[in-house]
């Protein structure tokens, strides 16, 4: 395929997520509730699972169509055994005038000082950590499973000294769970490498929960932070960051505010997501998704593949946060079921 693919609002395909595995070692309360995600839920079969050669394919089609970023995700990636081997596949892969692709992987942090080492050798270029809070009473509360948080800590130091950076570092912010730690976490990470990004809770999926009182606008975040660390905005890295970002003004790096919820950033999506088992997403907020898989272990050439994969992103019209805050959810989801983020991946 030549020229580039945009879809009906005119945003490009620029960047695959793709899902590894279904299963997490944490219960995160705004992801996999215990209540949910219980003894008995039933994870993946192996033989459901993409293998690496097929998402391999698909990461080499997407490429073809414009694709420069691909984020490895789960649930928790990590847990998928070999996930090196997968990274060096995608790492051997080239855009179609013959540069890299940028691959990230957006982890819990629990395996990290374990297997960054591995993980840079294999091509990975960068890491991104998702971490709650600091004190470890509500870390341990927050992932449901009794973490420390010296653990993520550690891996996080890790990471960084074996070049996997800029490590940047995700906080899901719940009000009343773990916002009286935001300047806890500015403070701690201010000054060094990490870039910390505060992420509003939002309503992925049909188990968390969600409330709109347990959201902590950013707006919010950026003036308690202000208050004692004076912060200035500067502007985006990139076209189509999800990220805003604030400079501290005495110089002692940056932090990012996630807004999905009080300021959408749809116009700018140029977000694929393929599940563990081969479902191509156009928003996280799906219902349906396009099962690629069956197409690939039915036979079907690379060309046809490929023309697949244009026809659903020329035809994609999600916005759904933007949406959002004009119609109740119960009317949009018209009885169907989203799509939870642990299958889809962040
Ligand atoms: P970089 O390549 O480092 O800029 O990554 P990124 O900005 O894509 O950030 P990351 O993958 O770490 O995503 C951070 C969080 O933002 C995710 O965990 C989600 O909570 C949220 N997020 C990312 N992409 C989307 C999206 O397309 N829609 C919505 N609503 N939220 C998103
Ligand atoms: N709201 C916002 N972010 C979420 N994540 C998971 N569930 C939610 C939610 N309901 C984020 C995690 C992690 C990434 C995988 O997705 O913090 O950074
Ligand atoms: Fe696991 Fe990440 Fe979900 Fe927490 S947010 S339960 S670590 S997949
Ligand atoms: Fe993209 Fe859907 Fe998120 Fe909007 S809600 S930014 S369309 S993934």
């Amino acid at each position: 395929p030549t020229g580039v693919l945009t879809d009906s609002r005119n945003r490009a395909f620029h960047d695959l997520r793709i899902s590894v595995t279904d299963r997490c070692n944490f219960r995160c309360v705004y992801c996999m509730p215990k209540e949910v995600f219980g003894k008995d839920f039933a994870f993946m079969e192996r033989s459901e699972m993409l293998s690496f050669e097929e998402i391999t394919r698909l990461a080499r089609i997407s490429i073809a169509h414009g694709v420069e970023k691909i984020r490895l995700t789960g649930g928790e990636p990590l847990l998928r055994k070999g996930l090196e081997e997968l990274v060096g596949m995608l790492a051997a892969l080239r855009t179609p005038d013959g540069r890299q692709i940028d691959i990230a992987l957006t982890t819990n942090g629990s395996a990290l000082a374990i297997k960054a080492q591995a993980l840079k050798e294999a091509g990975l270029r960068r890491v991104t950590v998702s971490l709650d809070s600091l004190d470890d009473a509500t870390f341990r509360t927050m992932n449901d499973v009794n973490f420390p948080v010296a653990r993520v800590l550690q891996g996080l130091d890790v990471a960084h000294d074996a070049g996997l950076g800029p490590v940047k570092i995700n906080m899901v912010v719940k009000r009343g769970q773990n916002d009286h730690d935001v300047v806890a976490m500015a403070e701690h990470f201010r000054g060094t490498p990490f870039v910390l990004r505060f992420i509003e809770f939002m309503d992925v999926g049909m188990s968390n929960g969600w409330d709109m009182a347990a959201v902590v606008p950013s707006a919010e975040i950026v003036a308690r932070i202000s208050e004692r660390f004076p912060l200035e905005p500067v502007a985006p890295t990139y076209n189509g960051e999800t990220s805003q970002r604030w400079l501290y003004a005495d110089g002692a790096g940056e932090i990012g505010v996630i807004s999905s919820v009080t300021q959408s950033f749809c116009h700018s999506c140029s977000r694929a997501r393929v599940s563990t088992d081969g479902k191509l997403f156009t928003c996280l907020f799906a219902t349906d998704g396009h099962d690629l898989r069956e197409l690939m272990r039915n036979g079907c050439t690379d060309d046809q593949l490929a023309t697949v994969m244009a026809h659903i992103w020329r035809d994609r019209t999600d916005r759904y946060s933007e949406l959002r805050s004009s119609t109740t959810r119960e009317l949009r989801l018209n009885g169907k079921k989203r799509i939870e983020m642990s299958y889809i991946g962040g």
